[in-house]
């Protein structure tokens, strides 16, 4: 089946918003060797081998194991908890959102046919707390996903849960567990060799924000019971146009190009992404990270200091109409804007017919509430368009196990684009790793004992505090 994920750059031009606020087709085709050159060296990385992401749909050997344990797990386990944080946790959030029905965990088990998901992605004691008290440790499948294994978010939750898993279920605590981490490296990977736990790779060469469509998202989503050779066949089908070299026929690239000479040539450092679908409101808010970790950096290839990258902000239709919208519209020129239009929902709600005598309620009658939404869709793409703000719209007939793991895959080839005309580096993240060594300090790490005596020093220096008393 065709995923059919067409992208409309129309309202991106400046002959619809306007020359100082669109892009021109001379613009696009003076910067179009650019890509091409960035594409050419993309292409000859992963045929050595560097970016084996690229070829993540093809991995079966992959998909069969998780597969095979899954439908295991699913049969044992009432809920699945993953323990990750940021590329960690962002893509099977997306998954479960966007591929199975909205309020997935709320459904009593007979309108359910795979466990409850549960991603408490924040070291926040309320909210770990109340999930764990959701579930209960017997009928629970813990999944600890870290790439490096160390990160501090993941690793606290982790001991936390095994405390109560070998206080509840005792010998057993073992089942109670799969690790999705390095394939040699980290303590997890240790944890899993000594203790014997079953553990899923993710390969060396992606990181965590490309790692969606590895057992990080996969053994999740299968968990669910969400068809996973769809979602990678979706991704498949994209693969075959991530290195054409014509803007018309390379939606990643046209995206990403659009994108960077909107930020570079006319200051439009906001990029809103706003899809039209509940479903799709954490593919948006997983984008929002693959942009903002792998373009924001302080320092290009060339090792000079440049402090880029876009700021992305995800907004959902047509809740945001209602409230950032009017930001959008008459505040300050700063944004671009992308939204995912699915053509048709997978379900039909129709308003109901019951006031004939009052004006302005009973047009609605007989309606589906979709058509409502993709009317809103439309209305904001000519409000925007009339206000001179750049916007494009991604569109598929509805949403798709192959649909978003098409989505998912052009969004991350686009990101690796878009690092090659930001001259950075998109697959680290030095300025994350800043962050996690101050807490390693703070929280008593052996090794990090001179960071954490510079933190004191600086907690020495003078404050200035507003103390918002009464007295
Ligand atoms: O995209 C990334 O690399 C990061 O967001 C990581 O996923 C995040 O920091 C968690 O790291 P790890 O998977 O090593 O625990």
């Amino acid at each position: 089946m065709s995923t059919r994920i067409r992208l409309d750059v129309t309202r991106m031009m400046a002959d619809a918003v306007g020359k100082e606020f669109g892009a021109s087709t001379e613009e696009i085709e003076k910067s179009w060797p650019r890509v091409e050159a960035i594409l050419q060296g993309l292409e000859a990385r992963r045929k050595n081998g560097e970016l084996p992401f690229y070829d993540l749909p093809d991995d079966m050997d992959t998909v069969e194991r998780i597969e095979e344990y899954a439908a295991k797990a699913r049969s044992k386990f009432k809920n699945v908890v993953i323990l990750g944080i940021g590329g960690s946790a962002l893509g099977p959030i997306a998954l479960q959102e966007s591929l199975k029905p909205l309020l997935w965990n709320s459904r009593p088990d007979d309108l359910r046919d795979a466990p409850r998901l549960f991603v408490p992605d924040n070291p926040d004691p309320e909210y770990v707390g109340a999930v764990l008290d959701l579930c209960d440790p017997k009928e629970t499948l813990f999944n600890v996903v870290t790439k490096s294994g160390t990160t501090a978010e993941t690793i606290s939750q982790f001991t936390a849960v095994l405390s109560i898993l070998k206080e509840q279920v005792g010998e057993e605590w073992r089942n109670h567990l799969v690790f999705t981490t390095d394939p040699a490296k980290g303590s997890l990977r240790q944890i899993a060799r000594t203790e014997g736990i079953n553990t899923f790779s993710i390969p060396t060469a992606i990181g965590g924000r490309f790692s969606v469509l590895t057992a990080v998202g996969l053994l999740p989503a299968a968990l669910l019971g969400i068809d996973i050779r769809a979602l990678l066949a979706g991704a498949a089908e994209q693969r075959e146009l991530v290195f054409n070299r014509s803007f018309d026929e390379n939606p990643s690239a046209a995206f990403a190009l659009l994108q960077y000479l909107a930020q570079t040539k006319r200051n439009q450092n906001i990029h809103v992404m706003m899809p039209y679908s509940n479903a799709l409101y954490r593919v948006a808010d997983w984008f929002r990270q693959l942009w903002a970790e792998s373009l924001g950096k302080k320092s290009n290839i060339h090792g000079e200091t440049v402090h880029t990258g876009p700021t992305p902000i995800a907004a959902l239709g047509s809740t945001d109409q209602h409230s950032q919208v009017q930001l959008f519209v008459e505040g300050p020129y700063d944004k671009t804007f992308t939204l995912l239009l699915p053509q048709q929902y997978r379900r039909s709600i129709k308003a109901g017919k019951h006031f004939p005598d009052m004006d302005g309620i009973d047009y609605l009658a007989g309606e589906d509430i979709g058509t409502l939404l993709k009317a809103e869709g439309e209305a904001t793409q000519r409000a925007l368009t009339a206000a001179h703000r750049p916007n494009m719209a991604f569109t598929f007939e509805s949403i798709t196990p192959e649909v978003v793991g098409g989505l998912m895959y052009l969004f991350e080839a686009a990101t690796l684009v878009g690092g090659g005309l930001y001259e950075v580096n998109p697959l680290d993240q030095p300025g994350v790793e800043a962050g996690k060594v101050a807490t390693y300090a703070l929280m008593g790490r052996q090794g990090y004992e001179d960071v954490r005596a510079d933190i004191e020093r600086e907690r020495e220096r003078p404050t200035r505090i507003i103390p918002n008393r009464r007295d």
